[in-house]
């Protein structure tokens, strides 16, 4: 079968790979009918992530249909459609059992990192039962690929965890696809404000399409001044960080009122400095999350319903035949307006 492979850091290749195989009474093979590249793939590429081995197939995002299962897997068979969580999970472990599957102590985020991802013809998911979805009939399946990481990553750890309330104020710093998909799920609180904050006129306009009140190119403007005007010179009840560099995060403790909450999505390689001589006395509070995907179930039923339309994301399509392009085109996005590219095998 075919498969995307990373060669190590700035390299990769489409290549040639075994199918794989059922190694576990809980695995699943699934045949891969739709995938997509992650900002966390680029990541990899960038040698950021050492866990992730050359020789890996990366991918961690998919739908598809099952294809064999072990033994052990009592909740598919052979034929069902199915959506493929970015995390993996026993739902037998300490972890587990406390709904942090991101953490499992056999699972984690490990496709596309530890074993080998989506972006091939073919792929084995351990813990198959708790780690797949049913897909409902008559769903545009294309529109799930959302579902495996950005989704359930901006609502967990952007809206929930910044407890977006109605009437609530709420910035978000980077309008990629992860801010964006905190956007559209942070509507579901009906907050009075969401101020968008980016460098990228391109995806600032998505964002005010998307239902942003207001946007802020911060390299052209004062981003802290005018959220201050905004909202009375308190700032905001939720500041967002969904980019991943010391800048934005600096901005978002700029940002937050007091009684606030800072809410970090973005992968950090370098640490931040926090100003503790400011903020000591505001009330705050700082989350971190890596996404547990325990509201998949929950933001299915929202987007087979219509009430989200996830499908708006895709801005380009690729067969694998053509992934290396469409890395290409992921990867030059400001050039490109990508936001997520549809790979189908
Ligand atoms: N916590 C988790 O579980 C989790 C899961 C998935 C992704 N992530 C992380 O979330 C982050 C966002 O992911 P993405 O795919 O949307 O990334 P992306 O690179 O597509 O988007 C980032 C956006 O930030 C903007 N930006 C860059 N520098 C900026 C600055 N100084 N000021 C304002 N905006 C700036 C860019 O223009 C871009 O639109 C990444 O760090 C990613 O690794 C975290
Ligand atoms: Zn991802
Ligand atoms: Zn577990």
């Amino acid at each position: 079968m075919k498969a995307l492979i990373y060669d190590g850091p700035g390299r990769k290749h489409l290549g040639e790979r075994e199918r794989p195989q059922i190694k576990d009474v809980g695995d699943a093979i699934v045949r891969v009918t739709h995938t997509t590249i992650c900002g966390t793939d680029l990541h990899i590429l960038k040698g950021d992530v050492p866990t992730c081995e050359p020789g890996r197939t990366l991918g961690h995002e998919g739908v598809g249909v099952v294809e064999a299962v072990g033994s052990a897997v009592s909740n598919f068979r052979p034929g069902d459609h199915v959506l493929i969580s970015c995390i993996t999970s026993c739902g037998r472990c300490d972890y587990c059992r406390r709904g942090i599957y991101s953490h499992c102590v056999s699972g984690g985020w490990i496709l596309g990192n530890a074993i080998d991802g989506t972006q091939a013809e073919y792929v084995r998911i351990p813990h198959a039962d708790t780690s797949l979805y049913p897909v409902p009939a008559g769903t545009d399946e294309e529109a799930l690929v959302m579902l495996s990481d950005i989704l359930p990553t901006g609502f967990e750890c952007g809206v929930l965890n910044g407890k977006v309330a109605p009437g609530s104020s709420v910035a978000i710093v980077g309008a990629g696809p992860i801010g964006l998909a905190t956007l559209l799920t942070a509507q579901f609180y009906s907050p009075s404000q969401i101020i968008m904050i980016d460098i990228d006129a391109n995806r600032l306009a998505v964002a005010e399409r998307f239902g942003a009140t207001r946007t802020i190119n911060s390299r052209s403007e004062d981003a802290v001044a005018e959220v201050k005007s905004l909202t009375d010179g308190r700032g905001v009840d939720t500041a967002i960080e969904a980019v991943g560099v010391p800048a934005t995060f600096e901005l978002c403790e700029d940002l937050v009122a007091p009684g606030g909450v800072i809410a970090n999505i973005g992968v950090h390689g370098v640490k931040v400095d926090l100003h503790l001589e400011r903020l000591w006395s505001h009330n705050i509070t700082i989350t971190t999350r890596l996404v547990d995907t325990a509201t998949t179930s929950m933001l299915l039923k929202t987007v087979a319903s219509g009430k989200v339309d996830a499908k708006k994301l895709v801005t380009h399509r690729f067969t694998l035949d053509g992934i290396m392009e469409a890395y290409d085109v992921f990867g030059r996005a400001a050039e490109t307006q990508a936001l997520k590219v549809l790979i189908t095998p």
